[in-house]
């Protein structure tokens, strides 16, 4: 097995060597392939990703990214290196659980998956303007449409989950929103075990904000998939816990929700359990190792349970390393 690991920039270079550390206690075999991304590696070489990372990415067909620093205003020659990859990698599929972890800043009994779509949608990316009027382009497609559904049906089925909640606006968008809600549908039929039921994306909001405990997985397109994901995550302690997965056919991309957090960077302070719970989730979905992906998963929660954690989720929190290291003594 071959993993291509794109540390990136800030604490994205301090929690990816803890959480390939982790990987490694559990999958020793396993072969590491550097490479290199981001803002840093742009002022370098004039590329946010160069062609070599990519050519690593694809061989090795496993990536886990780190994070990367992007800049607020328009930079010539500047493209997302994780936006570029996911479409490079044709990674259609983003998945983001949230789990209640033995955590005063998690809330109880929430596990919840949100798959979201993620290669169109308003986020072609497509607008104009001429100063007056604005307009962005929103694309969707009975081809990922019908593609994410299959995942998040196949997820479901793997996983022993019971319920998939399709999100849209049909009453306003029939066309677009409404053939995304219908290819779901379509794609429904051929796993009678699953519930299927749909939710307006503002309902949903409302929901999840009350009752989070009460959903088990939400299919999405891209635009809601994105703003739900964040507010789930809010309960599962926050961004340094909020793990994901960028699924496609030939590759997979794990890469914890955050950014590279230029205001805690080089302090040896990050929180690297975001990191080592997406290495979880490429264990448990891309190698199909969920027994693996468990040994990671409770050795997190017991040394939570053990009052272990980073100063984002403890007042008097201990550093990255330790904290890391504390993970990898609980594995059994
Ligand atoms: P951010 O996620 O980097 O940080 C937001 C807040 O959460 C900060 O206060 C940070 O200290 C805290 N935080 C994030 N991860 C943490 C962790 N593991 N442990 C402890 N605290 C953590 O988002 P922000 O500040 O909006 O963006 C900073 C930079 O990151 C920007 O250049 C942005 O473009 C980039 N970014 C990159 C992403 C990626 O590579 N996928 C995603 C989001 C932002
Ligand atoms: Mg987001």
């Amino acid at each position: 097995m071959k993993l291509c690991v794109i540390p990136g920039d800030g604490i994205g270079r301090e929690v990816v060597p803890v959480a390939i550390q982790a990987l490694q206690a559990v999958l020793p075999g396993l072969q590491t392939v550097y490479a290199e991304a981001g803002w840093e590696t742009f002022l370098r070489h004039g590329k946010a990703l160069p062609a070599s990372t990519l050519d690593k990415a694809r061989d090795c067909g496993a990536v886990f990214f780190g994070a990367v620093s992007s800049p607020m205003q328009l930079v010539e020659g500047y493209r997302s290196p994780i936006v570029q990859l996911r479409r490079e990698l044709s990674c259609h599929a983003n998945i983001r659980p949230t789990l209640s972890l033995p955590l005063p800043a998690c809330r109880a009994g929430i596990d919840l998956i949100i798959v979201r779509e993620n290669t169109e949608d308003l986020y072609v990316g497509d607008e104009r303007s001429d100063g007056e009027v604005a307009i962005a382009v929103k694309r969707i497609t009975r081809e990922a449409s019908l593609r994410v559904a299959k995942s998040a049906f196949d997820m479901a089925r793997h996983a022993g989950r019971q319920r998939i909640t399709i999100i849209h606006k049909a009453n306003i968008l029939p066309r677009t929103d409404g053939l995304f809600r219908d290819c779901a549908r379509e794609v429904a039929r051929a796993y009678p075990e699953i519930i299927v039921d749909e939710m307006l994306v503002d309902t949903a909001a409302m929901r999840l904000a009350q009752s989070p405990e009460s959903f088990d997985m939400l299919l999405a397109p891209n635009l809601y998939g994105d703003i739900l994901s964040d507010l789930a995550a809010a309960f599962g302690g926050g961004l340094g816990l909020a793990a994901s997965l960028n699924l496609g056919r030939e590759a997979a991309i794990a890469e914890p929700v955050h950014g590279s957090a230029p205001d805690i960077a080089g302090q040896g302070i990050a929180n690297p359990l975001a990191a080592i719970l997406s290495a979880a989730m490429l264990l448990k979905v891309w190698w199909q190792r969920p027994d693996l992906a468990s040994q990671l998963e409770n050795a997190v929660r017991a040394t939570l349970q053990a009052g272990i954690a980073t100063p984002d989720v403890l007042p008097a929190g201990v550093g990255t390393a330790q904290l890391g290291q504390a993970v990898i003594a609980r594995l059994q």
